[in-house]
């Protein structure tokens, strides 16, 4: 193959995720040195630099089936995880699998009765302009703070509200709620993940949130300037959390930064509701309520490009990443119409479709529909 295809071939694979990429060593070693480039990764030493070749290499594999496997479906490119292992993204992006929860009945809100047919083809909040710019957690599993934090944010917006970016780092640092209703086994635990149905707790304890700009995102961004070792909130446990960080530095505590005089005016959390399991339900609590915390096994997502994600192998019972549904819509061709939904991640606009993923439709994909919930916000 000459030069000039094999360099245009790199060039459509790393801007458009073109479908598959050469797998030979000296293919493998162009492309991880222009997704380097790409990407501004630089490696310590050139033990790691080989180490995560290997990782590489793996990857790219790896991509190369899944795009055979999805193909015409969704699309997988090497992305900012390209020289991620699965098993670290599983351990350190994503949290712990854990079974959906059960709440009491009272908890959920009644069922609309709506049917498929009773919903409009498409919906979307972000084309509505109610929905806050797509933030990075970085290399932490910070999702279920994202999640719950983007939520309340919605729900601010739905009372006429300017949008308004809220503070992630304050729920990460702050929040150690525990459910006692399970014997304290779910709990809300930083960087090593949490439950939204608990964050929203710790919202209305402590009061308020402040602004993102005022308590800044600190917890994930990999060694990079800004970042902070945080200090385990009181109350949290390691035997049930993780292990213990080594070191903190107390000027990075909730303790020390967080400052009640400094929460959002008005803006107090209540309550929290629940959403029943079938999408069409959904679909409507959607519409009326605003963008809803929803939870999901995310395992192949990592590599997720475009299109509409529905995954041979998929758990609808070990839910590992906490994200926020925004719309949903059909996806139409000459043959069929696939219904999905969409979703707002917090991997980077630079990841997925300018940092969202749309996921199949009406069929329980991933456990999407089993962990629903929402903050319901006081009456400014
Ligand atoms: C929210 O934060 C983003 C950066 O993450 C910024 O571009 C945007 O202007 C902020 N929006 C508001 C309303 O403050
Ligand atoms: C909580 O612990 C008690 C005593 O160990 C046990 O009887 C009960 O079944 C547990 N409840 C849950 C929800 O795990
Ligand atoms: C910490 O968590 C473990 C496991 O869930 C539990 O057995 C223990 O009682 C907890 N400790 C405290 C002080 O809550
Ligand atoms: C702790 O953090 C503060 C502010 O970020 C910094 O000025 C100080 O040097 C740090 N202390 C230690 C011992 O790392």
């Amino acid at each position: 193959m000459d030069l000039l295809r094999s360099l245009c071939i790199f060039f459509l694979c790393l801007s458009f995720g073109f479908g598959y990429y050469p797998e030979d060593d000296t293919s493998i070693r162009q492309l991880a040195r222009l997704w380097r480039r790409q990407y501004d990764v630089e490696y310590k030493s050139f033990h790691q630099s080989e180490e995560k070749l290997k990782i590489f290499k793996e990857n790219v594999k790896h991509i190369n089936w899944l795009n055979k496997v999805y193909s015409g479906k969704t699309e997988f490119a090497l992305n900012k995880f390209a020289d991620t292992s699965p098993e670290e993204f599983q351990a350190k992006i994503l949290m712990s699998k854990r079974q959906p929860p059960v709440f009491e009945s009272s908890r959920y809100i009644e069922h609309s009765g709506v049917k498929f047919n009773d919903l409009p083809d498409s919906f979307d909040w972000v084309d509505q302009g109610r929905v806050t710019p797509v933030k990075d957690q970085g290399d932490v599993g910070t999702c279920w703070a994202f999640s719950t934090v983007e939520n309340i944010e919605g729900q601010w917006i739905q009372f006429g509200k300017p949008m308004t970016n809220l503070s992630v780092e304050q729920v990460v640092e702050c929040d150690s709620t525990a459910d006692i209703n399970k014997n304290n086994t779910n709990a809300d635990c930083g960087v090593f993940g949490g439950w939204p149905y608990l964050a929203y707790q710790y919202v209305m304890k402590a009061g308020g949130l402040q602004t993102w700009e005022d308590y800044w995102y600190c917890c994930g961004l990999g060694g990079k300037p800004g970042t902070c070792e945080i200090c385990p909130p009181g109350g949290y446990n390691w035997t049930r959390c993780g292990p213990p960080v080594p070191y903190c530095n107390m000027t990075q505590s909730c303790a020390a930064k967080i400052n009640p005089k400094k929460f959002v005016p008005q803006l107090k959390v209540i309550d929290w509701k629940a959403i029943s399991q079938d999408e069409d339900d959904i679909a409507q609590q959607l519409m009326s309520i605003g963008p809803l915390s929803i939870a999901l096994d995310a395992t192949e997502l990592q590599f997720y490009h475009k299109g509409v994600f529905d995954p041979l192998f998929c758990s609808k019972t070990h839910l590992d990443h906490a994200v926020l549904l925004v719309g949903f819509g059909k996806e139409k061709d000459l043959f069929s119409t696939k219904p999905f939904w969409k979703v707002k991640n917090s991997w980077g606009a630079s990841w997925g479709e300018q940092g969202y993923f749309r996921m199949l439709r009406g069929s329980g994909t991933c456990g999407m529909n089993t962990a629903v919930t929402t903050s319901v916000l006081m009456k400014p």
